[in-house]
């Protein structure tokens, strides 16, 4: 392995350099490897437009059922971007929606959800929009969430594990993690650990299923599983990003396999990650090209409703009969190297497990209803 993907390596750096020039060179190098991939997705992105074999989703696939009516769906992060076009595209073949946003007012919420629905021209509809609130940061609020989805809901169809942050700033969250970690990766573990047993509750044709967003952008990273929360190792927000959605994956396959146990197997779900496409969003924020020159974004990146279309196709198509798979423009692909080593997968599940148990005990007296998920316990 590279030694500049080797924790040890910059614990090194540390012990003979100054601190904060091996922190910038830390940002410098791993800014450079997201760069590059970035680059070669753009151009990827011009050869989808350019070409007809790159597989797109028509309005009326044959594989994928157009009526969802009586379907219950959640979708995190469904208040822009990717999130809101996949929910759009659910609600109008008659699902109810059930988007997650972090915006705290009442009213703001009920206006998406109501600004939602009317952009979608559906007439006749037996769906419907409602947002909610999940602030990914606070592990309590998907207590909260989940509490109030099993009293008003208790079975689920499709789970999209959506929302997630880009580059921020160094920053941990009162439970303890680091900002790129716990809102894109922890919290939506403990989500889907959550809502498994409603999941499997489900009673439609096939199993239900969960989609990871995740991104291209683990290709060149490997995860610091001896400093997930680049406490004693460097900080830098492509580092931080890129290992947040490369555990995404691993964690994905990881259930996978547990879902083929014994155990696992009484649980009928169908779970997959993908990467979207580079859409144009506010994912890119904190990008400064894409600050400069939004125009240039806009004509290279696809659109978010095009970002949609491989999470629409893992979500409902009937191609798809088995878990741990990784697609990119609605046909699977193989991962990362790192991302497929089950060592490291094993070693990741474990940390997760003692980071979520340590949790749902510091939140036992408030949810006392939540004991540790049979499901990964030991
Ligand atoms: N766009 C791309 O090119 C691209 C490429 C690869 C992967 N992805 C992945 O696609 C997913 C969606 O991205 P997008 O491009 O649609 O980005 P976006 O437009 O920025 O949307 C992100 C969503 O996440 C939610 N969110 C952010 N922080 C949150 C928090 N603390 N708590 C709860 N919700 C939070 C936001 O909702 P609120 O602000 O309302 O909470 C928003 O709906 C992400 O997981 C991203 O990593 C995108
Ligand atoms: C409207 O919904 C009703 C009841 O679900 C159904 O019988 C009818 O065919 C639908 N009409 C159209 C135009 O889709
Ligand atoms: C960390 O997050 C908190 C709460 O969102 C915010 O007030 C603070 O400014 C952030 N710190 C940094 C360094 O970004
Ligand atoms: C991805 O899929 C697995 C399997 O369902 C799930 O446990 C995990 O929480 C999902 N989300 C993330 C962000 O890893
Ligand atoms: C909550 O956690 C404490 C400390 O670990 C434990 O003693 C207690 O039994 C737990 N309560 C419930 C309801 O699980």
């Amino acid at each position: 392995m590279l030694a500049i993907n080797d924790y040890k390596f910059w614990l090194l750096m540390y012990r003979i350099f100054p601190k904060n020039i091996i922190d910038t060179v830390f940002t410098i190098i791993t800014a450079i490897q997201l760069y590059l991939l970035g680059a070669r997705y753009v151009l990827k992105e011009i050869h989808r437009k350019l070409s007809s074999k790159v597989r797109k989703l028509s309005a009326n696939e044959p594989d994928i059922p157009d009526d969802l009516t009586d379907y219950v769906a959640v979708v995190t992060g469904g208040s822009r971007g990717i999130g809101l076009s996949a929910a759009k595209d659910l609600y109008r073949r008659g699902c109810i929606v059930i988007v997650t946003s972090s915006a705290s007012s009442q009213m703001e919420r009920d206006k998406m959800a109501e600004e939602a629905k009317e952009s979608v021209k559906a007439t006749n509809n037996s769906g419907n929009i409602l947002v909610w609130p999940i602030d990914f940061r606070e592990m309590s609020s998907v207590f909260d969430f989940v509490a109030r989805f099993n009293k008003e809901y208790g079975s689920l169809d499709i789970l999209i594990n959506n929302a997630g942050v880009m580059f921020v700033d160094k920053n941990f969250t009162s439970d303890g993690f680091e900002y790129h970690y716990q809102i894109n990766y922890l919290s939506h573990v403990l989500l889907t650990w959550l809502l498994l047993p409603a999941l499997n509750k489900a009673d439609k044709k096939g199993p239900a299923r969960v989609v990871n967003v995740s991104s291209s952008t683990h290709y060149p990273r490997c995860a610091f599983l001896d400093d997930l929360q680049s406490q004693i190792t460097p900080y830098s927000a492509f580092h931080a990003y890129a290992q947040s959605k490369l555990c995404q994956i691993m964690f994905t396959y990881y259930m996978a396999n547990w879902l083929r146990s014994d155990v696992g197997q009484s649980y009928r779900v169908l779970i997959n990650c993908l990467h979207p496409g580079v859409a144009m969003t506010g994912l890119y924020q904190y990008v400064w090209w894409v600050r400069l020159f939004p125009w240039l974004a806009s004509f290279l990146f696809r659109t978010a409703d095009e970002g949609a279309e491989t999470v629409i196709y893992c979500a409902l198509s009937t191609e798809i009969e088995s878990s741990g798979y990784y697609y990119e423009d609605c046909s699977s692909l193989r991962s990362s190297k790192f991302s497929m080593n089950k060592i490291y997968q094993n070693r990741l599940a474990d940390l997760t497990r003692k980071q979520l148990a340590k949790l749902i005990e510091k939140y036992n007296q408030t949810y006392p209803e939540y004991k540790v998920p049979q499901i990964l316990a030991y």
